[in-house]
């Protein structure tokens, strides 16, 4: 049994996270995750024509209706995305605490591609960490960004490295280095690593650097359990790690899966350029680069953005949840056993 300083925090079982994956939705794989004894993590949903609040307030519903354990959810607090985090940050720790069943369970918050202090700053998320154990971690997939965070004062990092599915910083340092850099600098925040996880040696190897657990994405997609559509499940078994690119197009610095979609837009290289492309952006083309998503999630995955991690070289099965968190945890315990066998 791995007992880490996350495990301890937050009471669970396993050190293993599922990712927050929005816009789509991870109710169920983030309740079979938290069921099986890692921690499962809604994502801030924003499918066409879905409210992200009224659906964040049923999926915390579903999971505490399909399991007793801790989990988590995810607000993203980019730029484009204010209309929607400022609601989430105020009517989300409001519903938790009027939900004795969920302000038990829910003890996690992640938020990220944007600031770490828009959610410590909600009057209603104050409240709510008086009268509950909930920590807040921001995503860091860069170095200054984990200053940042920590100067602000998160009760945790989530040290995303480049390999990893979705949006990616501008740095683009992979996580062996940026891991690292962020133990070096920081010992002693709890600490949990992302980006291009998938396999029990990846969780030995971060344990080892100084994190007490992994997220993982693109392996969870590949579950029985998770909601995505059949032919992206599949795209993560038949996809090499070489089959990702980062899209430096409309939808942000993303990592995608390489399809038409993907080599069609690669427009945009700076940050700056991104900027002044979102400023310039009128309602229809926010929509159109919006519904890139929705289309992959009625099944199309040639004309759509495609989220996924170079994790993907290392998955070959879909399996139930259960299934991947005990062979994560059978491999990390092997390896480390005879990371320790080499060194008597
Ligand atoms: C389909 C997909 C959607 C994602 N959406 C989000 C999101 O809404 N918020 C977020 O913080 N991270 C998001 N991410 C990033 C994940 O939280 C996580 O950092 C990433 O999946 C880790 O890399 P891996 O896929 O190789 O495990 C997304 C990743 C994927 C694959």
């Amino acid at each position: 049994m791995l007992k880490t300083n996350i495990t301890e925090m937050f009471g669970i079982k396993f050190p293993i996270f599922s990712a927050p994956m929005g816009p789509f939705h991870t109710e169920k794989v983030a309740a079979a995750v938290s069921e099986a004894g890692g921690l499962g993590v809604l994502a801030h949903v924003g499918l066409i024509g879905e409210n992200p609040v009224s659906v964040m307030k049923e999926n915390m519903k579903y999971v505490v209706e399909h399991t007793d354990k801790p989990f988590g959810f995810n607000i993203r607090t980019g730029r484009i995305e204010q209309y929607w985090y400022d609601k989430l940050v105020t009517e989300i720790p409001e519903f938790i605490m009027d939900n004795p069943k969920i302000k038990e369970q829910c003890i996690y918050a992640v938020t990220s591609a944007g600031s770490s202090r828009i959610l410590p700053q909600s009057k209603a998320f104050q409240k709510l960490k008086n009268v509950s154990p909930i920590k807040h971690f921001h995503v860091a997939p860069a170095f200054w960004l984990a200053e940042k965070c920590v100067k602000y004062g998160v009760d945790g990092l989530c040290v995303t490295g480049y390999e990893g599915g979705g949006h990616q910083s501008y740095e683009g340092v992979g996580g062996i280095v940026l891991l690292n850099q962020v133990q070096q600098a920081f010992p002693d925040i709890p600490k949990i690593a992302a980006g291009g996880i998938a396999t029990g040696i990846q969780l030995a190897a971060v344990l080892s650097m100084g994190y007490g657990g992994v997220v993982m994405g693109t392996r969870f997609i590949a579950s029985e359990e998770c909601g995505f559509p059949q032919e992206y499940k599949q795209l993560t078994i038949d996809a090499q790690a070489k089959d990702t690119v980062i899209l430096r197009g409309q939808l942000a610095n993303i990592r995608l899966y390489n399809n038409d979609y993907a080599k069609s837009h690669q427009v945009i290289v700076t940050k700056e350029e991104k900027i002044a492309y979102e400023q310039s952006l009128s309602q229809e083309q926010a929509i159109e680069n919006a519904l890139a998503y929705d289309k992959l999630y009625e099944g199309d995955i040639v004309n759509t953005a495609i989220p996924m991690g170079q994790s993907t070289g290392l998955i070959h099965d879909i399996k139930e949840v259960t299934s991947i968190i005990e062979t994560v945890m059978k491999d990390a315990e092997n390896s480390i056993k005879n990371t320790i066998k080499l060194f008597r």
